[in-house]
């Protein structure tokens, strides 16, 4: 009887390979988990799913009785109640450790179009407005030399500070739950308290997971700390930011623009108010998205997957508690 896997949300196929004929895999790319009577039907059977950013909560635990892994294919694992698969012994992974440059590379990327105004020039260049010289309200602020502020200073947080130091001679402030010291010594980092980093970035960058502690982290009393002159910019999850306040500072021009990721709601919806903002650049959740990195990200979830089937620790484990019932 072959054990049956459930792929879901675009895991690459190449990956998916790595299952032997022991293992039966069905795919569900881009559904609803609640309401998809094919993928709740497969649910019951499943021993292992892998994929990206399904909601595992007590709901769709309680459907899949039979579940020994939840293999994530990201870093962050917010979308994962922990707790709850733990009480039911169940593995959870996530891939660590293959995509901090591919990731720092597309936030500090939406640094720079904010800062340059890259997308609304590009947008003026296309539809055939550039007849004369720039005006003085079209100009840009400067990137180099300025002072970043990193709010969680982990592994894509320090790679974020590599380029900044290395690249624009950057000043780096950070924050986070402990100091960073790598991170002081290879990229002159100064650890201090949130209100100081708000108060003198020139950008503010928000690259910490979602926790309970760090949910709604910039709200109202934040945005207001920053430098009318600041740019905000959001790597790490959407709900780490009130994006109500965001939108109020914005509007009233308490910041200068924010270029963004990650929302608290995606897919963003197109009618979504922050798409009104000029001064606002999106990208929908791309920190990742190269096809070298989700691949490896892939394999690894893969292997994760796999491990966790065949009575092996799995590389990336999330509460290894469980292998102690
Ligand atoms: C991650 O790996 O956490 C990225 O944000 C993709 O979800």
């Amino acid at each position: 009887m072959k054990r049956k896997i459930i792929a879901y949300n675009f895991v690459l196929t190449e990956a998916l390979e790595q299952l032997d004929d022991s293992f039966e895999v069905e795919i569900f790319d881009g559904i609803n988990p609640k309401t998809d009577i094919a993928f709740l039907h497969a649910l019951k059977e499943a021993e292992g799913i892998v994929g990206l950013a399904l909601p595992v909560d007590k709901e769709l635990l309680d459907k899949a009785p039979k579940l020994q892994i939840v293999s994530n294919n990201s870093t962050g694992y917010n979308n994962l109640s922990i707790d709850e698969m733990s009480l039911r012994g169940i593995m959870g992974t996530h891939t660590p450790g293959v995509l901090e440059d591919t990731t720092a590379d597309a936030i500090f990327g939406i640094l720079l179009a904010a800062a340059r105004r890259i997308p609304e020039l590009d947008h003026f260049v296309k539809t055939g407005n550039w007849k004369q010289h720039l005006t003085t309200e079209q100009y840009a602020i400067d990137v180099h030399h300025k002072t970043l502020g990193i709010i969680g200073m982990g592994k894509i947080g320090s790679a974020i500070a590599k380029r900044a130091h290395l690249g624009f001679d950057m000043n780096i402030l950070y924050h986070n739950r402990k100091r960073n010291i790598e991170a002081e010594g290879k990229y002159n980092a100064t650890f201090c308290d949130l209100e100081t980093l708000l108060k003198q970035s020139d950008f503010v960058c928000l690259m910490t997971p979602l926790t309970s502690d760090t949910e709604n982290l910039m709200g109202e009393r934040e945005f207001k700390l920053m430098k009318k002159s600041a740019i905000f910019v959001n790597g790490s999850r959407g709900k780490t930011v009130d994006e109500m306040a965001l939108m109020t500072a914005l509007h009233k021009k308490t910041i200068h623009a924010a270029a963004l990721d990650v929302y608290r709601s995606e897919p963003l919806s197109p009618g979504h108010p922050l798409l009104q903002f000029s001064n606002v650049v999106t990208t929908p959740h791309i920190g990742s998205s190269t096809f070298e990195t989700e691949l490896k990200m892939a394999n690894l979830a893969v292997e994760n997957l796999i491990a966790g089937l065949t009575g092996k620790r799995p590389k990336n484990l999330i509460n290894p508690d469980v292998l102690n019932r």
